[in-house]
């Protein structure tokens, strides 16, 4: 066989492979193994949208939809993005993927050359650096600020004339962290200063706790140079559904649009239904979902720092991010090993000496997973 592309050869596997393949083995073993490393909400689709997506199945919207979406859905994305978030935008600086994944890919390959640097700030996650990579070009990587995981001047540290794009993305996964104004103002001052396009990855923006969701693009121009990305996953219980999507300047969405035509054309045209139903039917479950991960938050971080460990703010998102003493991996593999806990290493974000846990699970499994922790040096 002749040489495989060196492209996607020069991925690294995911740090968290080895980590997840053992719980996996070990749970196959009959080994009560708690996962506290699941990045998605451990609740069902809320049954209007499930019903909504029957209907169009019923109905027969079983064939190709146009590419970028079904046009009720791309006008619902516009206006909420218009009216919730303060971005100008129409129908057609709409693109819907096939989860805010693809989006972000179709922004890298819609934008990036070989050669062009893309800023991630650390902790980051996991699929920017390899949407990166496979659109030829280089991430750099920044750390916020360990105390509060804002990012500050440092960041003007990581521009060079190669700077083609920055990352953002608040609520944080898997820090938790929700960028303030200053933050985001941060931000926009280097990219108008730098002619830098931001990526501002939005998907965690409904779960938000005491503090306000910014996007960025509502400020000043910066819908000038702003791809906003958000979906379905995390708000309303979708992540198998696959519907995202990506809003930005009419040049970079034609460009995705060519991208999304010609690899997965569209997602599947009866979830967009549902997606629609989503967007414009009942908001109540999205804020039960919000004020149960809120309840457990509350006690993972109360749970987390009786035991004297310390942790990132987690004011969004469902993760609390604790620091460890020493290596996060062999940390890690011990929890998994001696008290069956599965959780995800820092390494994997870009920030070793950390661990991820997701809150995403129910009250009586969180406390049982803290307590076997405890119990580990107890
Ligand atoms: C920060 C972030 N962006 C994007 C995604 C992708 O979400 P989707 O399921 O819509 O592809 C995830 C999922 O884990 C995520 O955590």
């Amino acid at each position: 066989m002749k040489t495989l592309s060196a492209k996607v050869g020069a991925i690294a596997p995911s740090a968290t492979i080895e980590i997840s393949d053992r719980a996996a083995r070990m749970r196959a073993g009959g080994i009560d193994v708690i996962a506290l490393s699941i990045g998605e909400p451990d609740f069902d689709t809320p049954a209007h949208i499930t019903e909504a997506c029957i209907d169009a199945l019923r109905r027969g919207e079983t064939h190709y939809a146009p590419s970028p979406g079904i046009p009720a859905l791309r006008q619902a994305i516009a206006e909420k993005l218009a009216t919730e978030n303060g971005i100008p935008c129409t129908a057609g600086q709409v693109v819907v993927g096939c989860g805010a994944k693809s989006s972000v890919y179709e922004t890298c390959e819609a934008v990036l050359n070989p050669g062009d640097e893309v800023i991630l700030m650390d902790p980051s996650w996991v699929s920017y650096e390899p949407c990166v990579q496979l659109a030829g070009a280089t991430a750099v990587h920044y750390m916020v600020r360990e105390e509060d995981f804002q990012p500050d001047d440092r960041l003007l540290e990581a521009v060079t004339d190669k700077s083609k794009m920055i990352v953002i993305n608040s609520p944080s996964n898997p820090s938790g962290a929700v960028m303030t104004k200053a933050s985001l103002g941060l931000v926009k001052d280097v990219a108008e200063d730098h002619d830098l396009i931001v990526m501002s990855d939005e998907i965690y923006e409904k779960l938000i706790y005491d503090r306000e969701h910014l996007s960025i693009a509502a400020m000043g121009d910066m819908h000038e140079r702003t791809v906003t990305i958000n979906g379905f996953s995390k708000a309303y219980a979708m992540t198998g559904w696959r519907v995202g999507y990506a809003a930005g300047p009419d040049a970079i969405i034609r460009q995705m649009i060519k991208v999304q035509q010609h690899t997965m054309s569209h997602t599947a045209t009866f979830a967009m239904f549902g997606a629609l139903a989503a967007l414009t039917g009942d908001q109540t479950p999205v804020e039960e979902m919000r004020r149960e991960f809120d309840r457990r938050r509350r006690f993972v971080m109360e749970t987390l720092a009786g035991m004297g460990l310390h942790a990132a703010p987690a004011d969004g998102a469902f993760y609390a991010y604790v620091k460890v003493e020493g290596d996060d991996m062999a940390v890690a593999s011990r929890w998994l090993d001696e008290a069956h806990v599965a959780v995800t290493p820092g390494t994997a974000f870009g920030t070793p000496g950390w661990l991820r846990l997701s809150y995403a699970a129910s009250m009586e499994r969180l406390d049982e997973a803290l307590g076997r922790i405890r119990a580990l040096d107890g």
